[in-house]
């Protein structure tokens, strides 16, 4: 158990859901579409930007806890490119949001070994918060431990049509381009490199993947909660993973 140590108090809840988790069939990628928010601002009667905020402690103790555990890479959903939908005032929120906890949090990010990447669209972002994020990527680029994606302006079929836009710019003119491959493919997305996530979770109990990794998840066990983000715990995540380890991966197989 040496690896997990620290991780929960003996005697607790968490540390009986520890004790169900088998080291040697632990998901190498975790990939969470972080939702409820807003609702549980409102179940509260506070704005939602308050959820926003609440919903910031969720993932900072979501990715220290992943790291822990020792997992390759952890994708979290941030900002949607159908996002921009909402009032103008919500997105300044979440994108000053998104900066206050890039620039609080880099250097535990960096401490705990962890690679920094956004994926998505990050070109259309405003430059501000582009410089953010480029400052946290080089600043824990040769980090060796785990892999934190951070999909902002992301959308699934945006990845693809970058992907397939990518192709064809490197094979030239139209006409000399090679058969398209699935591993070509892989090669081009925003992901390339990455194993695709083996567990998908989405907290408050939605049943859709909202665009989000639609080439990655191909074979993902899914794991829907009703638990809001803002609520969602390390017990949380251990439940998931739990809850994976008991699911049989037949891959279309017998
Ligand atoms: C998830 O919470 C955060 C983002 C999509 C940015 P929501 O803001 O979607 O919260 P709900 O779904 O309205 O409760
Ligand atoms: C998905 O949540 C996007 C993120 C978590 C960033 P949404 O709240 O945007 O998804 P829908 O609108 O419920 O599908
Ligand atoms: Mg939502």
């Amino acid at each position: 158990m040496a690896e997990f140590e620290g991780l929960a108090e003996p005697g607790s809840v968490e540390a009986e859901l520890l004790r169900k988790i088998d080291r040697a069939r632990m998901p190498r990628h975790i990939a969470v579409i972080m939702d409820g928010n807003g609702r549980w601002a409102g179940l509260r009667n506070l704005p939602r930007v308050s959820g926003h905020r609440a919903g910031m402690e969720s993932v900072r103790e979501i990715v220290e806890t992943s790291a822990k555990l020792g997992l390759e890479v952890l994708t979290l959903y941030a900002f949607s490119v159908e996002n921009w939908k909402r009032p103008r005032s919500e997105v300044r929120m979440l994108m000053n949001l998104l900066k206050e906890y890039v620039r609080r949090e880099i250097k535990h990010i960096g401490e705990s070994n962890i690679r920094f990447r956004p994926i998505g669209r990050i070109h259309e972002l405003e430059p501000s918060v582009q410089r953010v994020l480029e400052q946290a990527v080089r600043s824990t680029r040769d980090n060796s431990g785990m892999l934190l994606y951070v999909a902002l302006n992301y959308g699934g079929r945006a990845e693809l049509v970058d992907a397939f836009n990518r192709m064809r710019r490197r094979t030239g003119r139209a006409g000399t381009m090679r058969a398209i491959t699935e591993e070509m493919l892989t090669q081009h997305l925003y992901t390339a490199g990455a194993p695709d996530p083996d567990l998908l979770i989405r907290t408050s109990g939605e049943m859709r993947i909202s665009n989000f990794l639609l080439w990655q998840i191909a074979y993902s066990e899914i794991h829907v909660t009703p638990t809001l983000w803002p609520d969602f715990r390390r017990r949380h995540l251990f439940e998931a993973i739990v809850d994976f380890q008991q699911r049989s991966r037949r891959y279309g197989g017998l």
